[in-house]
């Protein structure tokens, strides 16, 4: 079910004695294409979702920050100006948002909120960047006059994760919530920051999630050492080659020149990442031409790489896309950090209703439950509800 500004101001008057704030929203994310490509800074193709975070706000004249989660029925306290801020991670995205904007001349005062969200979570549709997004568009808009520009808010959701929670994340996540546009996906270069709204409609064709319902957790997995990983091959081709600044750089050449001076681990990992930069700029051309075929195709080469060179893939989501290949499905793979989590599927209109039927069906009988699929629907990026 849809949440709504209802389902949030209710459980705030209730926790809050009758009062009302401010509301706020942002979305989560789909990813057409360009995973883990984001820290390697190449390029990436999201876009926002419907599904997204709800906060209301309001200021309380203290230091202090009552955060409830409508969600999670949990409610913490902590001080602004506390180093140390509060324990419960959710809790903590919020804190770090709080603190990052603080080190940006924000005049950021104590308030009362509660927040509920309608993203699964841990489902590789950045749950997490949508809360930090809601708190830092939100905190520009109270007490920062809207001055700090949305880039530097997304890089402010970037920092709480790398501070306060301990995912060396790329920007991607926070990009797309922040500057989601109904009806568009965006081409963003993580290297300059450029980006580009790309309008999507493709004719005859839906995306439609697959939910694997495993659940993933980045801080913690392996995320930050696959990143390492890559951050070391792009420092050891340097040194032959040193124009070559990340792996974005690279090419297949250079990759062969070091093999001796990398583990295997090391170059099947910038393997997936050199092949997955291309494959980005390839479905962009493809996209001006309406050749989904492409589109799909690479779809497959991602999902072959993360799950055989990146190897971020699990037992379901390799299931799931075996599936949408048996049902002929245009284009599938793992959307996302991976480890969990959904598969993004480009379908031909007259296979929706059957894939939805069998992908549900044959999962279950396999494993005992049934994944969540979702019809992907592209919205806008945070903003004010009331
Ligand atoms: C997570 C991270 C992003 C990106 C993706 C993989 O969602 O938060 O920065 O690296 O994984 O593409």
């Amino acid at each position: 079910m849809k949440l709504t500004i209802d389902d949030v101001r209710s459980r705030f008057i209730k926790h809050f004695d009758g009062e009302t704030g401010s509301v706020y929203a942002s979305p989560g994310r789909i990813n057409l294409i360009g995973e883990h490509t984001d820290y390697n800074n190449g390029f990436v193709f999201p876009g926002a979702v419907e599904q997204g975070m709800i906060a209301e706000i309001k200021p309380n004249g203290t230091r202090n920050v009552r955060a409830y989660s409508i969600d999670l029925k949990d409610y913490v306290e902590f001080n602004l100006d506390d180093e140390q801020g509060p324990k419960a991670t959710w809790a903590r995205y919020i804190f770090g948002v709080c603190r990052e904007m603080m080190a940006l001349g924000v005049p950021v005062e104590g308030f009362n909120t509660a927040f509920a969200g309608d993203v699964p979570l841990g489902a590789g549709m950045s749950s997490s960047a949508a809360l930090e997004s809601t708190y830092a568009f939100a905190l520009n808009d109270l007490w920062g006059d809207n001055k700090i520009e949305k880039m530097e808010l997304a890089r402010v959701g970037q920092r709480t994760e790398h501070k306060y929670v301990g995912c060396n994340c790329g920007i991607m996540d926070q990009f797309a919530s922040v500057h989601g546009k109904k009806g568009s996906l965006m081409r963003l270069d993580c290297r300059s920051g450029e980006f580009e709204y790309f309008p999507w409609n493709p004719k005859g064709y839906q995306l439609i999630l697959v939910n694997s319902c495993v659940k993933h957790e980045l801080a913690g997995s392996p995320y930050n050492e696959r990143r390492l990983q890559c951050e070391h091959v792009a420092e050891v081709i340097a040194q032959k080659h040193p124009e070559v600044k990340s792996l974005r750089d690279a090419n297949y050449d250079m990759l062969e020149e070091v093999k001796a001076e990398i583990t295997a681990d090391e170059y099947k990992r910038a393997r997936y990442v050199i092949g997955e930069v291309v494959r980005v700029l390839n479905v962009c051309d493809a996209l001006q031409k309406d050749d989904y075929e492409t589109v799909g195709q690479m779809m497959y080469e991602t999902h072959y790489g993360l799950s055989k060179e990146y190897e971020v893939s699990c037992e379901e989501l390799d299931f799931l896309n075996e599936i949408a290949k048996e049902e002929g499905v245009t284009g599938s793979r793992i959307m996302g950090g991976g480890f969990g989590g959904c598969t993004i599927n480009l379908v031909a209109d007259e296979l929706v209703d059957n894939f939805k039927k069998v992908v549900v069906e044959k999962f279950e009988a396999k494993y005992g439950k049934k994944p969540i699929v979702i019809d992907v629907v592209i919205g806008d990026g945070s903003r004010k509800l009331c």
